[in-house]
Order: C-alpha cells, then sequence, then structure tokens
C-alpha cells in the first residue's frame, strides 16, 4: 500500500492544481457563456482548495478505512474542491446543467440540498465529478467535488461553518450551541423563502 504522504508528492501536488485550475477555468468559461445569454451575471465568485493531508487523515479515519494513498483516491471525493456562488437559485440548475454539456468532464453524483437541504438547514447544490486533465503528456480523469450555492446559501453556510467550528473546540456549552443552531435552522428557512421571492422579482423585472 501506498503511504498517505504520496498526496504531497511534487507531481500530485501538480495535478490537484490542475484539476482546480481546470474546474475554477470552467466556472469563469460558464460566466461568459451564460451572460452572454442573459445578459446578466451569474456567478459573482469562485473559490477552491486543495484538502490538506491533515483533513484527508481524519476523513479516511472518520469512514473506517486505512489511510493509504489509493484508499484516499478511492473514497475520498473533495481532494479538490470549488464552489460558485450565484444569484438566484435556478442560475444553480443552469450552471450545472451548463456544466454537464462539457465532454472533459463526467458527473458521478448530484447531491440537491436545495431539495433536501440538510437536517441543520443546510442548502447547496452539490456534484461530485470527474474531470480530465491532461498531465505530463498523459490523459488521466481526477475526481473533484462541486459546490453551488446563492449568496444567501452561502451566507448561511459560512454561519453556520463557524458554529461547528465552536462546537469542535469546545468553546461553546451544549445548550448555547443547540439553541444557535436552532436559530440557524429557522433562518435557513426564512432565507429560502427570500431566495424564492428574489426569483420572482427578478422575472417580474425581466418582463417589464
Ligand atoms: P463527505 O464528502 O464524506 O463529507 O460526504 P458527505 O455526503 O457528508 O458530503 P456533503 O456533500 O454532504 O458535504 C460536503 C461539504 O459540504 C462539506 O465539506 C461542507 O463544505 C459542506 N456542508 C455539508 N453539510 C454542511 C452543513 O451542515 N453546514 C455547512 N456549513 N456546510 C456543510
Ligand atoms: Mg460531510
Amino acid at each position: 500500500m501506498q503511504p498517505l504522504e504520496k498526496i504531497n508528492s511534487k507531481k500530485n501536488k501538480a495535478r490537484y492544481e490542475i484539476v482546480l485550475h481546470t474546474l475554477l477555468n470552467k466556472f469563469e468559461i460558464i460566466n461568459t457563456e451564460l451572460s452572454m445569454e442573459e445578459n446578466r451575471i451569474f456567478i459573482h465568485n469562485t473559490s477552491g482548495r486543495i484538502k490538506n493531508m491533515d483533513s484527508i487523515q481524519t476523513k479516511l479515519v472518520k469512514k473506517g478505512c486505512e489511510p493509504g494513498y489509493e484508499m484516499a483516491m478511492e473514497r475520498i471525493n473533495d481532494i479538490v474542491g470549488v464552489r460558485a456562488v450565484c444569484y438566484y437559485m435556478d442560475d444553480l440548475y443552469r450552471v450545472a446543467d451548463t456544466l454537464s454539456r462539457h465532454t472533459d468532464m463526467e458527473i458521478l453524483r448530484i447531491k440537491n440540498y436545495m431539495e433536501h437541504p440538510k437536517k441543520s438547514g443546510y442548502r447547496s447544490l452539490h456534484m461530485i465529478v470527474k474531470v480530465m486533465i491532461t498531465f505530463s503528456g498523459k490523459q488521466e480523469w481526477v475526481k473533484a467535488e462541486i459546490q453551488l450555492r446563492t449568496f444567501a446559501m452561502d451566507y448561511w453556510a459560512v454561519l453556520d461553518h463557524q458554529l461547528r467550528y465552536k462546537k469542535g473546540s469546545l468553546d461553546i456549552n451544549a445548550k448555547d450551541g443547540m439553541e444557535i443552531e436552532k436559530e440557524l435552522l429557522d433562518y435557513a428557512g426564512a432565507l429560502e423563502t427570500i431566495d424564492k421571492k428574489m426569483m420572482k422579482i427578478r422575472d417580474k423585472i425581466e418582463k417589464i
């Protein structure tokens, strides 16, 4: 079995960098294409990261897997993760649909947390994909995770993430944590309502 440290090899780091840039570039291309079609901007901002080795290790342990390189490649889908924040809920489907037509990419799985929000209230559209890159003269398919969110979904998730982090570090007592969780869950619902209303207002304005 290859050790997990192999993830940090120069070659692997370069491979993941290429995947990251390929996906971020796709967002730019899609934004240009959709902006031309609809006369408005679709993607407000994008970000991406390569998971560090400690997080990969923690995730493998959580999944009850042996901490080896092959296992990480097989079981961890988000070694490369990118995110696009869009304006409206239906933009997320439009971006996903446009991405699905790229022949150098295949969508392996869609997790629709808009239709089925998580217990926490988390909403987003996730896709596990494999993307083709040319690296050292050879074509390779590499898995990655794409997250598509509206502003509201992103804004909520940032705060929720902060709470999770605090809970993990035991900086917060259980009762306070639960109360904030409950409040966040309520606001997730409120933001969903606003997201839907904003789409309707957009349509009204566009019809004028
Ligand atoms: P894993 O990839 O093993 O975690 O599988 P999974 O099914 O849990 O993946 P999922 O698509 O649900 O979550 C992956 C990522 O979505 C996380 O790393 C976070 O970035 C984000 N995410 C998922 N759930 C939540 C949540 O409740 N709150 C926040 N803030 N982010 C979340
Ligand atoms: Mg998870």
